[in-house]
């Protein structure tokens, strides 16, 4: 198992460029399941999420070659309808197959997910939903195993907005007779990546970002390919971790190719707090500022303050004068980096779904082990800002969601070994 040996306190440096989004490219990969014919994208990026997906979707019949961080996806031919336990057990968005299997064949079999670090994470969602496009659903052995004739559209209200079902929904309605209505849809920008991507393939769409996306059902030889290589979003998770650390090491860092309205709150939050950020049209430049000062923060669904920035603004409330609170309302078991946190002297008290942080001057190094992907990049930004070097074991958990995070890093003058193990 690799691992990075970190030493801080450093300054950062430079530019930063954001890679496409990985939970943008997951469901848009899958959605190629939909499509018989070749899809081609020219951003995919270089992640253990995204292999593993590809993995999924070969296993399936998918062919798919690949050049740099290109990518075609061919779903002509596929010839199995059921998602392996092995696969899907290391990622769960690969439940995500289930819409596009059923909308296309009329069958499915994909393990169940089970729980992860972070939380139970159940599917009843999903499967709710699929039960009204008109899907018979049973769990068996630890499968799902959906059958119908032909899905019919239907108005969907999930009773949470909940980011894989409605993407798994608009995907098995794209291929259902009618239109669908999913109310109460997540409104995260990834949602609307998935429908940029569906409409140009011919599928018609509207509402997506917001909480109403209507699909109109159409025939699978309807679809047509739009004769352009498609782009994935900028990944704003990635580029929010960079921005905090910029503004942790106190150093200049423009942080770019993403569209920051995507973390408007987060850049709020940040702003508040005293960071001095210039915000363009597809970058944030972190100049210096007087040392931060603390505030309270509840993690929400978007435009809300996104979970998967929780961890990394722990960290840097960490460091910033003052105390602050943190409050995780998605996830139930989130907040496992605390405990690594406070080997580096971070000051952390939790109660329930909440933590409340006591800025300290300085962090220290210390040995840390990652826990879950956010999680890992909060112990890279405390390692960053500790005095002396960090071993940062588990690296793998950062490496499903952070293209080349050490060499990005270093590029800005950060001091990052990756020792192979
Ligand atoms: C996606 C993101 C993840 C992010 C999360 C919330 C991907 C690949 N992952 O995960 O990085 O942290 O959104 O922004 O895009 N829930 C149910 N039943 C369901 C579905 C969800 O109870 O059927 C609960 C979950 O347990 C969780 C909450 O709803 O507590 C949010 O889950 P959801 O929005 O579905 O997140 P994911 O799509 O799994």
């Amino acid at each position: 198992m690799d691992k990075l040996l970190v030493t801080g306190p450093c300054r950062l440096n430079g530019t930063v460029h954001i890679s496409s989004a990985k939970n943008a490219t997951l469901p848009i990969l899958v959605a190629t399941l939909l499509c018989p014919y070749p899809v081609k994208f020219d951003s995919i990026p270089e992640l253990m999420d995204v292999a593993t997906i590809i993995k999924i979707l070969e296993s399936m019949g998918l062919k798919t070659s690949k050049n740099g961080n290109e990518l075609v996806a061919d779903a002509s031919h596929l010839d199995n309808q059921h998602a392996d336990y092995s696969l899907v057990k290391t990622m769960r968005a690969s439940v995500l197959v289930l819409g596009p299997l059923l909308a296309r064949y009329g069958v499915a079999s994909v393990s169940l997910p089970g729980g992860c670090a972070i939380g139970a994470r159940p599917v009843d969602i999903h499967l709710m939903g699929m039960e009204k496009l008109g899907a018979e659903i049973e769990i068996e052995n630890g499968y799902i195993k959906a059958k119908c004739t032909k899905l019919k559209g239907a108005v969907i209200t999930l009773p949470f907005p909940s980011v894989g079902a409605t993407e798994n929904l608009m995907m098995a309605a794209v291929l259902a007779e009618g239109t669908t209505v999913i109310e109460n849809a997540a409104m995260e920008p990834e949602i609307d990546d998935l429908a940029d991507f569906l409409i140009s393939q011919g599928v018609k769409i509207e509402g997506a970002g917001t909480s109403r996306v209507i699909i109109h059902g159409m025939d699978i030889k309807d679809l047509k390919p739009s004769g352009k290589n498609y782009r994935v979003i900028g990944d704003r998770i990635e580029a929010a971790t960079f921005i905090i650390a910029g503004i942790m090491s106190g150093g200049d860092v423009k942080v770019t190719d993403f569209n920051p309205k995507h973390l408007t709150y987060v850049l709020e939050t940040l702003t508040k707090m005293g960071a001095n950020l210039e915000i363009g049209d597809n970058y944030v430049h972190v100049k210096k500022s007087e040392r931060l000062k603390g505030t309270m923060i509840e993690t929400a669904p978007y435009p809300g303050f996104p979970t998967d920035v929780q961890a990394q603004m722990m960290a840097l409330m960490s460091t910033v004068e003052g105390n602050s609170i943190v409050t995780e309302t998605i996830f139930e078991n989130r907040f496992m980096h605390v405990p690594e946190m406070a080997r580096m002297g971070s000051k952390v008290t939790l109660k329930g779904h909440s933590a409340l942080i006591e800025g300290v001057d300085s962090l220290s190094a210390a040995p840390v082990m990652c826990t879950d992907l956010r999680a890992s990049a909060a112990l890279i930004l405390c390692a960053l800002n500790a005095h002396g070097q960090s071993e940062i074991q588990r690296v793998y958990h950062l490496d499903r969601g952070y293209e080349k995070i050490d060499e990005k890093l270093t590029n800005l003058g950060a001091k990052i070994e990756r020792v192979k193990g």
